[in-house]
């Protein structure tokens, strides 16, 4: 009954774990979040009254297909400050959500039998949407030794005749790889050389630390311009998850055929939700710098707890607000008569054990790892890294 593409979609790795988290907290238990993807801190008040105003205001209607002409002004005024880029407003498309902007520009740019090369591990939703559209992913890994930096000379080997693009993400979820301008720049030459698009989704610009300094890969020379789709959101920086407002940027052409589809698909996003993103990108900008000063304090102290377990290994990450955990020295091991055999093994044991959630590698295509998010309170960080130390030492 269902498409041959429908049945060609994995579910999330992490279904099974977050039924079990789920099942656990039916039963009472007290289960610390290590896995979460977006801010635990609610959208700052400026922006939900924006949004109030826009109801009041009944700004309610139908709204053009790439988003309100003051929302694509700010956003080019951002780039152009922040990313030192320059878009013109008819070359945005405000979507719901980065994630639809992702999709938009894979759809535009490829098609069955095209190739699409994803560097890993990766964020969950690239592979799945590079074969929701026909094509086939790619996947070159990046090296623990290279602090998970693109791997350049496996991506040169992974281009062939067919490759039409390579999704990129920096600062990078799940390892906090911020790229350097001289990798930026080697990747952008063989786009320009080869011909394939980069699609730079750069949604956790804003959380980078110790100085690291977030490039946009379109800002690198005029020809890597026209090779780039650049992706952005709100969800992260101004913890909006919930909102779906995200957007992309590209040469009109590219554009162009990204508003046809979504014109077909969504249409604009949501009218309230834009004038919130408006109020976002023109409004103070001094929570965004609260927040990501708090994400700073915690990523400090994950890696003074992290370093007191014995056998994981890490990179210190310069961006997101993730630890990418290597645990392969806890593979093999038993607990109670079970073997963990595999990183989805160790994150039920921690869930059992230390009743705390993380992701495993798997599915980020890179297992004997797991990612642990620090985008919960001091308390909570402290509470689940000194159960999960306890966890561990039991094997
Ligand atoms: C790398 C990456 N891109 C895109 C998204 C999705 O963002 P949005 O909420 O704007 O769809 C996420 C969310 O976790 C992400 O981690």
């Amino acid at each position: 009954m269902l498409s041959e593409k429908a049945t060609n979609i994995s579910p999330a790795a992490t279904i099974e774990i977050s039924a079990r988290i789920a099942e656990l907290r039916r039963q009472g238990i007290n289960i610390i979040s290590l896995n979460i993807g977006e801010p635990d801190y609610p959208t700052p008040e400026n922006i939900s009254q924006a949004a109030k105003s826009a109801i009041d205001a009944h700004f309610t209607k139908y709204q053009p297909v790439p988003g309100i002409l003051e929302l694509r002004e700010a956003i080019c005024k951002k780039f152009k400050t922040d990313n030192g880029l320059t878009y013109r407003p008819n070359e945005i498309c405000v979507s719901a959500g980065a994630k639809q902007a992702v999709f938009n520009a894979v759809f535009v740019l490829c098609g069955e039998g095209d190739e699409v090369i994803i560097p890993t591990p990766c964020w969950v939703s690239y592979s799945e949407i590079v074969k929701l559209v026909g094509a086939t992913p790619v996947y070159v890994p990046c090296a623990p030794e290279e602090n998970f930096d693109l791997n350049l000379t496996g991506i040169r080997s992974a281009i062939s005749s067919r490759t039409k693009a390579i999704l990129i993400n920096t600062p990078n979820n799940p390892t906090g790889a911020v790229y350097s301008e001289q990798t930026l720049r080697a990747l952008g030459e063989l786009a320009v050389e080869h011909g394939f698009t980069i699609i730079s989704d750069e949604i956790y610009e804003k959380m980078v630390y110790d100085g690291a300094e977030h490039i946009s890969t379109a800002s690198l020379s005029p020809e890597i311009y026209r090779h780039c789709i650049t992706i952005n959101g709100f969800s992260k920086a101004y913890a909006m998850p919930g909102w779906r407002i995200g957007y992309s940027a590209a040469p009109l052409e590219v554009t162009t055929a990204i508003k046809a589809v979504q014109g077909h698909v969504t249409s604009a996003a949501n009218s309230i939700a834009q004038k919130a993103a408006l109020e976002a990108l023109s409004g103070p900008q001094d929570t965004v710098a609260v927040m990501c000063g708090e994400y700073a304090r915690r990523r400090s102290r994950v890696a003074q707890l992290l370093q007191e377990i014995p056998g994981v290994r890490f990179s210190m990450p310069s961006g997101a607000f993730y630890f990418w955990v290597d645990v392969s020295a806890y593979l093999g091991k038993s607990h109670g008569g079970k073997k963990i055999n595999t990183a989805v093994d160790l994150a039920n044991f921690l869930l059992e054990q230390a009743h705390a959630a993380v992701v495993p590698g798997e599915a980020f295509h890179m297992p004997g790892s797991i990612r642990i998010s620090y985008a919960n309170s001091m308390k909570n960080i402290e509470l689940a890294l000194t159960a999960i130390k306890e966890a561990l030492a039991l094997l």
